[in-house]
């Protein structure tokens, strides 16, 4: 599989999850690990545009797929506009939602670069904040739309490496 942009081969149990490939064999500690079976959105990674929990989905399956964590989202030393965003909203407490609320954000506008308030809260259903932050996340998104559509951040909205920076 591609992770990050680039091709890695793993070797692994075969009921391994994908989560603990991405943690455990390559070092990412950016997803993390909730709940275990798909409820929280800790563990989120972009497949193919799209914010998928890596707790439950086994590690084969993402044979010659491109999977983007949150450390893949900055690109040529420059944070993604959601992440950009999620600083200057200080839309993180304890932090361990962030990752997850990041990839879920960063898909939301790789299909909708125009989110309204409604769509975003939507678009973070499956994600989890137990600090109560999600206020602080909403505007972080948000703003991070009104960024990207006003030029004043690089279009960060496509889920892939580089294109996603
Ligand atoms: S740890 Fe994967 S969704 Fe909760
Ligand atoms: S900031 Fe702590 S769980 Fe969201």
């Amino acid at each position: 599989m591609t992770v990050n942009g680039a091709p890695r081969t793993i070797r692994c149990e075969p009921d391994a999850p994908l989560l603990d490939v991405l943690r455990h064999d390559l070092g990412l500690s950016g997803p993390r690990f909730g709940c275990g079976v798909g409820l929280c959105g800790a563990c989120y990674v972009l497949m193919a545009g799209q914010a998928r929990s890596s707790c439950d989905f086994p590690a084969w399956a993402a044979e010659g797929t491109d999977v983007t964590t949150v450390e893949g989202l900055a690109a040529g030393g420059t944070l993604h506009a959601v992440q950009q965003a999620f600083i200057e909203e200080q839309a993180a407490q304890c932090g361990y939602c962030t990752s997850g609320m990041i990839v879920s954000a960063v898909a939301l506008l790789g299909r909708n670069p125009s989110p309204d308030e409604d769509q975003v809260r939507e678009a973070l259903e499956g994600n989890l904040c137990r600090c109560g932050a999600h206020r602080r996340i909403i505007n972080a998104v948000l703003s991070a739309a009104a960024a990207v559509s006003h030029g004043a951040a690089r279009p960060g909205a496509s889920a892939g490496p580089g294109a996603a920076g």
